[in-house]
This record gives structure tokens, sequence and C-alpha cells, in this order.
């Protein structure tokens, strides 16, 4: 039997569904707009596509969402210089910083000058140590996204194999982070991993962050097991995209007529007949990463207006 869909699309809608109504409560009651801001610096393609489809989400989420575009020859100092104006800004209630930042710049800096009430991204060292301790905080995105993937959608977690590939701070530290506060037993892998196959195929929960499009072929998958597979690429060669997906004809046409398709870090084909529920790419994960981002940002507005709490 072909796995189970775990529909992003689907949990994200319900997910935007609330932000909306948590929006409009908070004009209601205090007068208050969520106010998000995202800072973009330099001009990296793929992260000028995320930053409009985040400014778009949180415009028809009822947020005021603006997006601060710097050059790629912008200071540091710069940088610091706005992030300081817009913590003291009251209108805006969650600031996020598009990675990666231009050579030269270091990121660890920029992002520990955010204040951490407004950091959304939950990227700052206050909120990542509040997630490693177990302490309430802003969680990062597209973990926070996938473990309410698999809440919703009724998975299991306590007591089960859990194996993440990647070591990002951005995925992999902190999903298994969330995973392990879930009661599963968790190994986190990455590129010096020995036999990584043989390591992940015992995982009942696999989350996948590897970057490498279509790496995790069926040997690497537990039967039955869930597959979150986190990645994003763009296939432009019909060789490759037959190797991955077949003779799939929408794929194929998309290839030769739209220049591309898109797959994650997981083969399509061979983790279809061995995985138990599966993320497709698109519409699995990619959805939620901007559905949380809302969820953390109109939380961020009702903690300042003493409203809410995490
Ligand atoms: N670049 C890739 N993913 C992310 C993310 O979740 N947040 C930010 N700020 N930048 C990213």
């Amino acid at each position: 039997m072909p796995a189970r869909i775990l529909d992003g699309r689907a949990v994200a809608r319900e997910i935007r569904a609330e932000v909306t109504s948590r929006c409009e409560r908070l004009r209601r009651e205090r007068g208050v707009v969520p106010g998000l801001t995202v800072v973009l610096v330099g001009d990296h393609p793929a992260s000028q596509v995320y930053v409009r489809n985040k400014e778009t989400a949180a415009r028809e989420a009822g947020l005021r969402s603006q997006t601060l575009r710097l050059p790629a020859t912008v200071g540091e100092a710069e940088i610091l210089e706005r992030l300081e104006q817009l913590n003291r800004d009251a209108r805006v209630h969650g600031i996020l910083v598009q990675l990666p930042l231009p050579a030269g710049i270091d990121a660890q800096r920029v992002l520990q000058c955010i204040d951490p009430e407004k950091d959304v991204d939950g990227f700052h060292p206050l909120n990542a140590g509040r997630l490693a301790l177990g302490l309430p905080g802003f969680v990062p995105c597209t973990p926070a996204g996938i473990l309410e993937l698999l809440r919703r959608n009724g998975i299991e977690l306590a007591g089960r194999r859990a194996v993440v590939i990647g070591r990002s701070n951005i995925v992999g530290k902190p999903v298994a982070v969330l995973l392990l506060r879930e009661h599963c037993t968790v190994t986190i892998c990455h590129s010096r991993t020995k036999d990584l196959p043989a390591v992940a195929s015992e995982a009942e929960i696999l989350v996948v962050a590897a970057g490498q499009p279509g790496m995790v072929t069926g040997d690497y998958i537990r039967p039955g097991a869930v597959v979150v597979d986190v990645g994003i690429h763009t296939v432009r060669d019909e060789a490759t995209c037959r190797r991955l997906f077949g003779d799939d004809p929408q794929r194929l046409a998309s290839v030769r007529e739209r220049g591309g398709t898109l797959v994650g870090d997981v083969h399509p084909l061979q983790a279809r007949e061995r995985a138990g529920w599966l993320t497709p790419v698109p519409g699995g994960v990619g959805p939620l990463t901007i559905a949380m981002l809302l969820r953390n940002a109109v939380l961020a507005a009702e903690r300042a207006a003493g409203m809410g709490s995490w």
C-alpha cells in the first residue's frame, strides 16, 4: 500500500485560520494590529521568493507586514542599527532576518541583536536555550510546523524511535529537541555518520533535512515509517526527473514546459513504496513554516498586549 500523505497545505490552512481569528480578537479587544518585519539583506534568489511568500501570507491573515530590504553591500553595523530601531518600534511585534546573510556578515551577531520578545524565528540564543532546557519560548518555525503536522494527523510519538538527518540550527537540532520533548528516542545523523542507511532505517519517525535532492532512497526507510521531508530543490533535467519520478507525466511536463519541478531530500517514488506516511514536496513541510511564523508573530503581539502566554 502506498504511503499516506501528510498534507501540509491542509494543516497550514487550519493554523492560518486560527491566526486570522487571533488577529481579529487583538484588533477588537486591544485595537492592536500585529506587525511583522522581515529583514532581507542582498539578493539571494530563493530568499526573495520566500520573503515575498511570507509577506503575502502575513497580510492575508490580517497582520501588518513589511519587508526591510538592504543591499548586499550594507555593513554589519548598519544592520544592527536598523534592528535596534525595530526593537524600539512598538508597532513591530515580530522581527525576522532572512538567512543566509551575505558573506562577511556575522549571522550570530545579527540574530543576537533581535529582542528575544520579537524573535519570531526562535533563533536568538535565549530562545534556543529555552528550547534546549524545555522552557517556554519562541520555537523555530519549520521544526514547530513538523510537530504540528504530526500531532494534527494523530501520529503517536511517545516511546518511538526517531532519526533526524541534518544538524542545522534552523531545523535538525531544534526538531530533535522537540521530538525528545515528545518522548521519542532521538538520534541525530549528519555527513560524518557511518552507515547512514542502517541508522536511518531503524527510525519509526524519520525527519530528513540533509540538503541533498532525492538522497534518501528506499534502503534508508523502515517499512511503515513516518517520513518527513524538509528539503526543497529544483530538478531541471529530464534524466534526473525520470530517476526520481519515473514516467510521471505532470513532472515531466513541468521540466519541459516550466523549466523545472520541485523535489525534496527523499526519493519520492521509493519512499512512497516503503513509508507508512510521507510529506509531499511541494505541499508538505513548506506551507507549515510560513503558518508557524504567523502564529509566532501573533503570539508576540498578544504577549506585548498582555493577552497571551507561550
Ligand atoms: N532561511 C531558510 N529557512 C529560514 C527560516 O526558517 N528563517 C529564516 N530567517 N531564514 C531562513
